[in-house]
């Protein structure tokens, strides 16, 4: 889908889109369409008494008489004040897939929210069209029989506006957003057989294109390292396990002395998680494709920042490997010593993205002195039993950090809900043969549990935790996000470093 912004006053044919307040109050384009139609817009809504201009409310007029436009789409803008750049998203991710139902190929949104409202025209006009992109994806490249009614038909959308420029300009830092939300997206989708360790490091290494420093650590070289933990997840499989790095060094060409320290985002990638010898129940089991969204979304973030050119020096850390059984895997019982000397006690093979983790998060520490580490990973069922698919468990032992989680998740639509890290939980992870074990005596608070495992290899830095499990995959189509993949975390973390990490 082509978008493109443009003067109001331009030609237009296929769909019209405008704009109606709550209590069906016309926007000036909408009164303009009315009386070029010789009212078709009032009748319409008095024929239409179910729609009064909330927020996602929408109401088409087929083939209105005396125009070259093919049909008019009436939005509910809900009330002025309410407008903010997420309901625009909202807006914007709904008429797309509303246009892409009827069959249009073309359509011009002329939706003007006028001075009154708390966002600028030309950013209105951006944010309207990264809804509508954001909302455009789709991973179809498998399918290789579909008829055309099957696919999108919305090939061209124009967003009028009076500020056309600079709607432009207000929209290219949300286009490349989108690029990196739709490359995280891609990777979380392709199956297991297609992206495995080695394959997926290999998209990270085209990050050096950008400017990043991008390296691969290898089985012989995490084995001096001492990665015994992550190694010991991979052993089974016939996909040798992989560490990425990856260098984005933006402070000092912009004079940001003080972020000289990196912020550093580490992902569980666990390409493929059967559970191992603890070997997970054949129904469901092929969701676990998506058991690396944590290092798909820290490799799309990645992305972004140097895409963006980020004025800010950060790093990015993902573990990769495969969990399977065979006669090469783990065993439950088995002791391992991690990166950092602490021995674990593998108890279940299925609990492994906080073994990954456990040496990616001190490799990371060891190697990079971050300021700040912030982890991604679907590391628990248990976090979907306690918040569902609508927030992230967030565990943090900064609580600055984590209220500026907080609120940024609200902003950008990506929330997330705090948990406790406590040591009565702590407590339960205490092995009776190593230093640790991976998990606790039951099912009980199981994401708090996987937590404070991960705090045990944290060290002194300020640190979060974001169990994704609930909200790296959707089941449902919501405005900005089709059903599938979803990239959450991408556009979170990207607006925690441009918000808080680029402006000092
Ligand atoms: N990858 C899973 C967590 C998961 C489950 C993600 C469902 C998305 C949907 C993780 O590796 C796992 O298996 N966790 C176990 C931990 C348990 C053995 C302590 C779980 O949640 O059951
Ligand atoms: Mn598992
Ligand atoms: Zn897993």
């Amino acid at each position: 889908m082509k978008i493109s912004f443009a003067e109001p006053d331009q030609p237009r044919s296929g769909a019209v889109v405008v704009g109606v307040w709550e209590e069906g109050v016309l926007t000036p384009a909408a009164r303009g369409l009315d009386e070029a139609t010789s009212g078709a817009i009032s009748r319409a809504l008095s024929a239409a008494p179910r729609f009064s201009g909330k927020k996602d409310e929408l109401l088409p007029i087929v083939g209105p008489a005396n125009l070259s436009v093919s049909r008019i789409v009436l939005a509910g803008l809900g009330k002025p004040e309410s407008i903010d750049s997420r309901s625009l998203q909202q807006l914007g991710g709904n008429l797309v897939a509303h246009l892409n139902g009827t069959g249009e190929k073309e359509a011009t949104f002329v939706i003007e929210i006028g001075g009154g409202a708390p966002v600028g025209q030309a950013q209105a006009a951006a944010e309207l069209a990264f809804g509508a992109r954001l909302r455009s994806y789709r991973f179809d490249k498998y399918k290789t029989k579909q008829k055309p009614e099957q696919k999108p038909s919305l090939h061209h959308l124009t967003v009028a506006t009076t500020a056309a420029n600079a709607a432009q300009r207000a929209y290219k830092p949300l286009g490349k957003t989108a690029e990196a939300v739709f490359f995280t997206r891609d990777l979380v989708s392709e199956p297991a057989n297609v992206i495995y360790p080695e394959t997926l490091a290999a998209q990270a290494v085209q990050l050096a294109e950008l400017g990043v420093d991008v390296e691969v650590l290898d089985e012989q070289k995490m084995r001096d390292l001492g990665m015994n933990a992550l190694l010991a997840v991979g052993q089974g499989s016939a996909r040798p396990p992989r560490v990425v790095t990856m260098e984005w060094r933006g402070a000092k060409a912009s004079g940001n002395s003080k972020g000289s320290r990196p912020l550093a985002f580490v992902g569980k990638g666990v390409t493929f998680d059967t559970g191992g010898i603890s070997i997970k129940p054949a129904a469901g089991m092929a969701d676990m494709k998506w058991d690396m969204a944590g290092s798909a979304v820290v490799i799309g973030l990645m992305r972004l920042l140097a895409a963006r050119k980020a004025r800010v020096n950060a790093v990015g850390v993902v573990g990769l490997a495969e969990n399977m059984p065979s006669g090469n895997a783990q065993r439950p019982g088995d002791i391992v010593t991690s990166m950092s000397g602490q021995t674990i006690e593998v108890l279940n093979t299925d609990a492994e993205g906080r073994l990954v983790l456990a040496d990616a998060l001190w490799y990371c520490q060891d190697r990079f002195k971050p300021r700040l580490m912030i982890d991604l990973a679907t590391l628990t069922g248990a976090v979907i039993v306690a918040l569902g698919h609508y927030r992230a468990g967030l565990f943090s032992n900064n609580d600055e950090l984590a209220d500026r989680l907080i609120e940024v998740g609200k902003t950008v639509g990506e929330q997330v809900w705090r948990l406790p890290l406590a040591e009565s939980y702590d407590r339960e992870i205490d092995s009776d043969a190593a230093d640790v074990k991976n998990i606790g005596g039951g099912r009980a608070g199981g994401s708090i549990i996987g937590a404070q495992f991960l705090q045990r290899f944290i060290n002194d830095i300020s640190w979060a935790h974001l169990d994704i499990a609930g909200t790296a995959w959707s089941t449902k189509d919501t405005a900005t996000v089709p059903k599938g993949a979803t990239a959450f975390g991408v556009r979170l973390l990207d607006r925690l470093v441009s918000q808080y990490y680029e402006k000092e």
